[in-house]
């Protein structure tokens, strides 16, 4: 951050012009939900353009201006794993990348995202909204597990949340705190109740669906 703003000043001082020039950002909404960014460093900036917007939407963005306005070296960016290029390369090759780093895909994050800020979710309900949605695909108890470890981040990583940089705002997921999201963002990051909630519900429909499962031990 502060080379980035170095050089934001320096630019134009070098070349004898007057002013300054603004930084810009580029962590993404579902980054920022999961506190996946370190502060006061690349994540910080003077505006975020792309600060509201999840990176589902932005790669269908992409795709669009791919397919309509022919801007072929945006397909290279559609097909590059998104990574944060911290670990060195593994026989040439991205060794590290975000979805395996977080534990959870880009298009999860986007349904937490969406359920958390649009629907109001918190662990419970939307635990009980998931297991609906994704029943073809996931048990309860991973449902469970996925939503625990997502609030668990969420819960821990929130105080990131209120220093985000500015961002368009363009949808109502959005997660920026200063302007949008009055909730309070110290929490304790066990959430007991919801949990146990959660953990009561998943043996009822085990017993329900007579599925006989190994009691976890964690
Ligand atoms: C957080 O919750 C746990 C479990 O209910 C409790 O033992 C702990 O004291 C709480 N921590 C704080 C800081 O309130």
């Amino acid at each position: 951050m502060v080379l980035a703003y170095l050089f934001a000043q320096l630019t134009l001082w070098a070349r004898g012009m007057p002013g300054g020039l603004l930084v810009l950002g580029s962590a993404n909404v579902d980054e920022s939900l999961r506190g996946y960014l370190t502060k006061y460093d690349c994540s910080s900036a003077d505006i975020n353009p792309i600060g509201g917007i999840s990176k589902t939407d932005l790669k269908n963005f992409i795709q669009y201006c791919l397919e309509n306005f022919q801007l072929t070296a945006l397909r290279s960016i559609m097909s590059a794993p998104p990574t944060a290029e911290l670990e060195p390369l593994v026989d040439g090759q991205v060794a590290q990348t975000d979805e395996a780093d977080m534990g959870m895909t880009y298009a999860e994050l986007s349904i937490y995202g969406k359920l958390r800020k649009i629907a109001k979710a918190g662990p419970y309900s939307m635990f009980c909204k998931l297991i609906n949605m994704w029943k073809e695909i996931c048990t309860p108890r991973e449902v469970a597990s996925k939503v625990k470890h997502f609030f668990r981040m969420y819960s821990v990583n929130r105080h990131k949340m209120t220093t985000l940089t500015p961002s368009y705002h363009a949808e109502n997921y959005s997660p920026d705190d200063n302007r949008f999201d009055l909730r309070p963002f110290l929490y304790n990051t066990s959430w007991s109740w919801q949990f146990r909630c959660i953990d009561k519900q998943v043996s009822k429909l085990e017993k329900k669906e007579g599925i006989s499962v190994v009691e976890d031990v964690d």
